[in-house]
């Protein structure tokens, strides 16, 4: 590919592409996405394709607005309403019963369907020039970390997906908090940058976590947004002693630390502000594994509501994984 002498795809390119029914790569506040047009069976399947995702996992289709969601949705409580007003557009993404054209191929043959209005300038005026939804995943391959720039989505799909606008680094850099509404009780599925007391203060008490019979979904899957690299969570001072008895042990190994560097301790250091280090840990992580180490040491977030998020992202990275890397 001679990246140089192509001139960036324009949001047109992105229009076309997209009514032709090719996916594109999409930056949004959160991480990019990899988006087809929701409404085209064969488009959303060929994102499945890409990402060597299992079909039966569902997508969020993203709209402009929260009028054009209420359309994808069978149902429109207040509570959606509420939220809608209190965080849209933004990193926010809520579950709701289908309406009845949602194709299976976005919802993964379950009846309800994911909703999110973005809230990144470009993501907003593709949306709103292309007037119907985008279904999108996060733009990495099955298991992969989610990708925070343009070139991290190239490096993932290469010439299979030749659209990728380029929406600069992604503000926020982790994905979207997700509501599920269209139980008895609202369920936090994933945590994200809106914390579950800012979701109570709008529609009260939530619960957490995915519920007994809760459909598959990638982002709950214990071994999700990993590295190559095994990845270790530990705070400063244990982590300090293991980096050394690996080293000891001739593994290459790096760390990940928050705030401070560490004398003598190879790695990344990561701002010590929330906003700063979710921003930055997945590009770090990419950059670490780039550099061939086996074993990566983070150290401990603090273990706050706020960080409820970054926390379940270290956590997913340092899960033990499956014999085929997801
Ligand atoms: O921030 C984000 O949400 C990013 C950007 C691109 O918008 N998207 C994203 O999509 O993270 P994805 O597919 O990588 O993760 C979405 C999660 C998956 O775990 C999926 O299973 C879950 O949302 N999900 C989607 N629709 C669902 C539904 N109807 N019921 C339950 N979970 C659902
Ligand atoms: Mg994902």
């Amino acid at each position: 590919m001679d990246g140089k002498s192509t001139p960036p795809p324009t949001l047109d390119d992105a229009l076309a592409a997209l009514r032709r029914g090719e996916p594109i790569g999409l930056p949004t506040e959160t991480v990019y996405g990899l988006a087809a047009d929701a409404h085209n069976p064969a488009a959303v399947r060929r994102i499945y394709e890409l990402k060597g995702r299992p079909s039966d996992h569902p997508l969020i289709v993203h709209v402009a607005d929260a009028l054009a969601a209420s359309r994808w949705a069978g149902d429109w409580p207040q509570a959606a309403e509420a939220l809608a007003e209190a965080f849209w557009p933004g990193p926010l993404t809520l579950i709701l019963p289908r309406a009845a054209n949602v194709p299976d191929e976005v919802t993964g043959g379950q009846d309800t369907v994911g909703l999110r209005v973005p809230a990144h300038p470009v993501a907003q005026a593709l949306l709103r020039a292309f007037e119907g939804g985008v279904a999108a995943p996060s733009a990495n391959r099955f298991g992969h970390i989610s990708p925070t720039t343009a070139q991290h989505v190239r490096d993932e799909f290469g010439d299979a997906v030749p659209v990728v606008l380029d929406g600069g680094e992604c503000e926020i850099g982790l994905e979207s908090t997700i509501v599920d509404l269209s139980g008895e009780t609202p369920r936090i599925l994933r945590p994200g940058k809106i914390s579950r007391p800012e979701i109570e203060a709008i529609i009260g008490p939530v619960a957490e976590g995915a519920a007994g019979d809760s459909p598959r979904a990638s982002g709950t899957l214990a071994s999700h947004y990993a590295p190559r690299a095994q990845v270790e969570v530990l705070a400063r001072a244990p982590l300090v002693a293991r980096y050394k008895e690996l080293q000891k042990r001739g593994q290459r190994v790096a760390a990940l630390l928050r705030g401070q560097p560490f004398k003598d301790i190879e790695g990344e250091v990561l701002p010590a502000d929330l906003a700063g280090y979710g921003h930055a840990l997945y590009a770090a992580l990419r950059r670490l594994d780039a550099r061939g180490f086996e074993v990566l040491l983070a150290e401990l977030p603090p273990h706050t509501a706020a960080w409820a998020a970054v926390n379940d992202r270290l956590r997913r990275a340092s899960a033990p994984r499956d014999a085929d890397g997801t």
